[in-house]
């Protein structure tokens, strides 16, 4: 009897200590890990431990199907990204409901619509934006040798952010540097603060994130700027069709206050700038998964693979993006690849970069454009090279794959060139 407590006791401790070791493995190296399961598992569904849950990964069409059939009730989006992004302390008290649509969809519906139906009307602003900013970076960069060395990654992330402040806020707010900084600060507050926060009690929550964010400081000067706005346009329920935005809360909803309208387009702007600024989507993506929801009721595959309340299930989008099932030569960038094929919008498996089922992203027609004019001007006006070829580029959290900033593109005027 002693001999069999004992043993379990030792199985016990061993399966908690390796699951432990497994999941801070996750931490460090969440992508390697993924591609390693995914390789051994041989298209099945599979599980990643992470130290708070297990991610259930599914690849197949027929399993991404049955995942994304699941109502909101069972797996949910908003719930697995309340849990990374923590938007009651990153976001000032701003509380996500668990489901969508339990308040109301009004921005995602006027992105999908309301925002690509304007695309047309907004290119050629958004196009001069982009021309005018990339100007500015490269001229205020340090020049060696007929060369203009940029910091990669900031420089895209501020480009971006510049570009998206016309569309969401207006050719005023985006001249007005304290408030562009604020919309570029505040993004990456929530990003490493909602880390944070994860890995603390929550009694220290509030004050981690007050710490990190200091005082909120880029999101007050957001509602700031933002909150008089917000209450004019309320105030007249003026429906401006080439407006911004602000215009599109939903008409019916009394519980749509000032602050709450402010805080769905500051979360909203959240989605619009973080991803847009990283590279290559297939070959570089910005992460190793896509389409997460978190298990609110036990689920079920129909192989029987079974995932508990509280786990995730994701799609390995960088495996499969890596499988030569799918992609020829999958390692190699190929500039030609879907050329006549696909188009970089399409939402068709396996292409789940925009996500899967109902929730596929509705910024994607903006965010297409908003990176073919980024590429065109550069490409245009410069050629490009690596300062260093050798120096790594990108550094790895959970399934995050993060460019680092410290990556030096020299940026050539072709026109000097001949
Ligand atoms: C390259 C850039 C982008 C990528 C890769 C991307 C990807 C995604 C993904 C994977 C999802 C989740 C879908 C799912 O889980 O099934 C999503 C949702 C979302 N995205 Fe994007 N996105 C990008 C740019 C944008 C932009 C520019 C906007 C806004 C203008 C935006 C707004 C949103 C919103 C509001 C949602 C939530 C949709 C919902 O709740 O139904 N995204 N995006």
């Amino acid at each position: 009897m002693l001999f069999l407590i004992s043993a379990f006791t030792f199985c016990l401790l061993y399966y908690f200590t390796a699951r432990r070791v497994r999941g801070l493995q996750y931490l460090f190296c969440g992508p390697s890990v993924i591609d390693a399961e995914y390789n051994a598992a041989n298209h099945r569904a599979f599980f990643v431990p992470t130290p708070s849950n297990s991610h259930l990964m599914v690849s197949s069409r027929e399993q991404i199907r049955e995942y994304t059939n699941a109502p909101a009730s069972k797996l949910s989006l908003h719930a697995a990204a309340k849990e990374f992004l923590q938007p009651k302390h990153t976001m000032h008290g701003f509380e996500w409901k668990d489901q969508r649509g339990v308040e109301g969809t009004g921005f995602v519906r006027a992105l999908r619509s309301l925002m690509t139906a304007n695309l047309p009307h907004f290119l050629p602003v958004l196009s001069e934006t982009v021309k005018i900013q990339l100007e500015k970076e490269i001229s205020e960069a340090h020049f060696a040798d007929g060369k203009s060395y940029i910091k990669l990654h900031p420089m895209m992330m501020r480009l971006v952010v510049k570009t998206n402040c016309v569309v969401f806020f207006g050719e005023e707010l985006a001249r007005n540097d304290e408030f562009t900084s604020a919309a570029l600060q505040f993004p990456e507050n929530v990003f490493v603060a909602g880390e944070i926060i994860r890995m603390t009690p929550e009694f220290l929550a509030s004050t981690v994130a007050n710490i990190i964010t200091k005082g909120h400081r880029s999101e007050k000067t957001l509602f700031h700027y933002l909150g008089p706005i917000v209450e004019a346009r309320l105030e007249t329920r003026r429906k401006e069709r080439n407006g911004s935005l602000i215009s599109s809360k939903p008409k019916d909803d009394k519980q749509w206050t000032v602050a709450r309208t402010v805080g769905e387009i500051v979360a909203v702007w959240f989605s619009s700038i973080h991803q847009v600024a990283m590279e290559s989507m297939r070959v570089s993506g910005s992460d190793a998964i896509t389409g997460r929801r978190k298990v609110l009721e036990p689920f079920q595959l129909s192989d029987g693979t079974h995932a508990s309340p509280g786990d995730w299930v994701c799609v390995p989008q960088r495996a499969i993006y890596f499988d030569s099932t799918f992609y020829d030569h999958p390692h190699a960038f190929n500039p030609t690849r879907f050329v006549g094929k696909e188009r970089l919008t399409d939402a068709a498996y396996p292409w789940v970069s925009w996500g899967c089922g109902k929730y596929i992203c509705p910024g994607r027609f903006y965010a297409s454009a908003i990176l073919k004019l980024i590429a065109f001007h550069i490409i245009r006006e410069y050629r490009c090279s690596l300062e260093d070829v050798t120096a790594s580029r990108f550094f790895v959290w959970r399934s995050a794959i993060v460019p680092r900033d410290s990556t030096v593109v020299m940026f050539e005027k072709l026109a000097a060139l001949g």
